[in-house]
C-alpha cells in the first residue's frame, strides 16, 4: 500500500508515541517495552494502515503486537486510527522498517508472524521479495523465539501456491489451509483492510497456518529420516475448491 504522499506525515511518525525508531537497541529484548513483558509477541509484516494488527491487539490483551510497515504515509493513517480510539491499546507497538532488515532488529523473540495480503512479487525475477521466499523465511529463523508460526491470507493465488511450496520445503507443516476462508469461517477471522475490500468484490480468500518445531527439522533431513511429500499431491489437494477447508498434516 503506498498513499499518496501526506504532507508532514514524516515528522508525524517521528513524534508519535505509538511508533519505536531506535530498532536495533531493542534487538532481542522487544519484550521490556511492553507492559507485560512476559506475554508472547506477534508481528505483522506489512501491516498497512493498521485495522487488523489494531483490532488483534484490543480483542487479545494477553499477546502483546508489533506492526511493521515501511510507509510514513501508512503508518501516519495507522496512527490517526489509534487516536481516534477511546482506549488506547498498551500491548501494541508500530514500527517503521523494511523487512528485509528483520533480522538486524529482531532475535529470537517473535512467536508468530502474520502475513496478510502481502504484495505478490508476481514476475518470476522477483521471487526473492515475495514475504515467504527462501530468504525470507531464513531471516524469519533468526527472530522466531522457540517454535516458528505462520499465518498468512492472501487474495493471490500464485502467491498462495508458491507459499505453500515454500514453507513446505522450509520444514513447515500446514494446518487450517482453506481456498476459500469465507466459506469456512469456523475461523475465527479478524478482516484486514484490503480484505474487507477483496470480499465485497466476490474474491475468495486464501489462507493457512504453517507451523514448525525450532530447528528439529534440520536434524532429521541430516539423520535422513525425513522425506518431503510428494509435490504432486499437495497440488493437486490444492486445487479441489470444491474441498475448500484442508488440513495438511504432512509429517507425525
Ligand atoms: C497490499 S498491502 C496490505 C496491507 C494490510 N496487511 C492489509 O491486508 O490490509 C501490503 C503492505 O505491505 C507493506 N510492505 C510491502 N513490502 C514491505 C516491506 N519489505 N517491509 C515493510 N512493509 C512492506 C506495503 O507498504 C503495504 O502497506
Amino acid at each position: 500500500m503506498r498513499l499518496k504522499n501526506i504532507k508532514g506525515a514524516m515528522e508525524y511518525v517521528e513524534n508519535s508515541d505509538y511508533v519505536v525508531h531506535d530498532l536495533e537497541k531493542n534487538k532481542g529484548k522487544w519484550n521490556k517495552l511492553f507492559e507485560n513483558e512476559e506475554n508472547d509477541i506477534h508481528l505483522e509484516i506489512g501491516m498497512g494502515r493498521g485495522k487488523f494488527i489494531i483490532e488483534m491487539a484490543q480483542n487479545n490483551t494477553n499477546i502483546n503486537y508489533i506492526g511493521l510497515e515501511m510507509y510514513d504515509s501508512v503508518i501516519y493513517k495507522a496512527i490517526k486510527h489509534l487516536e481516534n480510539l477511546e482506549k488506547r491499546p498498551n500491548n501494541l507497538i508500530l514500527i517503521r522498517a523494511d523487512a528485509n532488515k528483520i533480522d538486524e532488529f529482531f532475535e529470537k523473540e517473535i512467536s508468530r508472524i502474520y502475513l496478510n495480503f502481502s504484495d505478490p512479487w508476481p514476475k518470476a525475477k522477483h521471487a526473492k521479495r515475495r514475504l515467504t521466499s527462501k530468504q525470507f523465511l531464513n531471516k524469519y529463523d533468526k527472530i522466531f523465539k522457540d517454535n516458528n508460526e505462520i499465518f498468512m491470507k492472501t487474495d493471490n493465488d500464485d502467491l498462495f501456491e508458491f507459499s505453500v511450496q515454500t514453507l513446505i520445503e522450509h520444514g513447515y507443516k500446514l494446518e487450517n489451509v482453506t481456498r476459500d476462508l469465507y466459506n469456512n469461517m469456523n475461523i475465527v477471522n479478524v478482516a484486514t483492510e484490503y480484505e474487507e475490500k477483496f470480499v465485497k468484490q466476490g474474491i475468495t480468500i486464501n489462507r493457512l497456518e504453517a507451523y514448525r518445531n525450532g530447528d528439529k527439522w534440520k536434524r532429521r533431513v541430516k539423520r535422513g529420516r525425513f522425506s518431503f511429500p510428494k509435490r504432486k499431491n499437495w497440488e493437486k489437494e490444492l486445487k479441489k475448491r470444491t474441498v475448500p477447508f484442508l488440513s495438511l498434516h504432512f509429517w507425525k
